[in-house]
């Protein structure tokens, strides 16, 4: 069904955080197509300004709008969050927020991984959407028309060999929607587990290792008995 088809978000304000780019950008898209006006961020202030400006073309009835804000440092990242939500509650009452910002990935197989890696990958997966959650609950009105959505991976229920600590970090998403949705309830807390899709967040990985990625997404849809692994994350969005 086309996201346009009931124009479900008409006049709804919808912030996206990591909307610059990959699945997020697709996000805003789509929330757009559905009647909303959005809010775009990330940290690149560049990426920020060409996805609104992308966006607004495809969409000039539309409100859309970018904040540009780094949320990597551990220390500032609560009042990070704060001037965001503020500066785009700005624009009007935010009624669903969209966490799918997330740096590359440094982790491998076990055997290569530090304690320092495992702390620097957990930021942005693990601590950022704890206190994106703590942080919508202060400004989204307490209803069920508000809701908040954090962004998971198939490898949480699906992993593959070397992928251990990516699916603890994915397991650990759902546990915290699922735990979330009864905290800030009447808000409505999701969170969905894409599988693979091709976005720059593979962008630095070489060639070589990107094939073995896609030789093991392979062998994992034989073993787990899957169906058209291209269609995953058609399938898994939403889920
Ligand atoms: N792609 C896949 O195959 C796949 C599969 C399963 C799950 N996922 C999950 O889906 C989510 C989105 O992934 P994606 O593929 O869309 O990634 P992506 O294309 O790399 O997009 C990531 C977004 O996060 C932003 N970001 C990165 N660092 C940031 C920071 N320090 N502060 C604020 N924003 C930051 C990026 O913009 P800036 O560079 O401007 O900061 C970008 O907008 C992630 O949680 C990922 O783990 C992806």
């Amino acid at each position: 069904m086309s996201p346009t088809t009931y124009r479900k978000l008409q006049g709804a304000h919808v912030l996206v955080i990591g909307g610059s780019s990959g699945i997020g950008a697709g996000v805003s898209e789509a929330a757009a197509a559905s009647g909303a006006n959005v809010t775009i961020s990330s940290s690149s202030q560049a990426k920020v300004d060409a996805a609104v400006a992308r966006l607004a073309a495809l969409y000039p009835s539309r409100t859309i709008r970018g904040i540009a804000t780094d949320l990597s440092s551990p220390a500032t990242v609560e009042a990070d969050l704060d001037a965001l939500f503020r500066s785009a509650q700005g624009q009007g009452t935010i009624n669903h927020v969209v966490y799918t910002a997330a740096d590359a990935l440094s982790l491998g197989s076990l055997d290569g991984v530090s304690v320092d890696m495992v702390h620097a990958a957990s930021h942005m997966r693990m601590v950022v959407p704890i206190v994106v959650a703590k942080t919508a609950a202060r400004y989204l009105p307490g209803s069920h028309t508000s809701s908040i959505t954090l962004t998971s991976g198939t490898v949480a229920e699906r992993p593959t060999k070397g992928w251990a600590v990516v699916a603890y970090f994915g397991g650990g998403l759902i546990s915290l929607a699922r735990a979330l949705a009864v905290d800030l309830a009447p808000v409505r807390v999701n969170v969905v587990r894409p599988g693979y899709v091709d976005t720059g967040l593979w962008g630095g990985w070489a060639g070589r290792r990107r094939r073995r990625l896609w030789a093991s997404l392979r062998a994992g849809r034989r073993r787990g008995g899957l169906e058209g692994w291209r269609t995953w994350p058609r399938r898994t969005c939403g889920s």
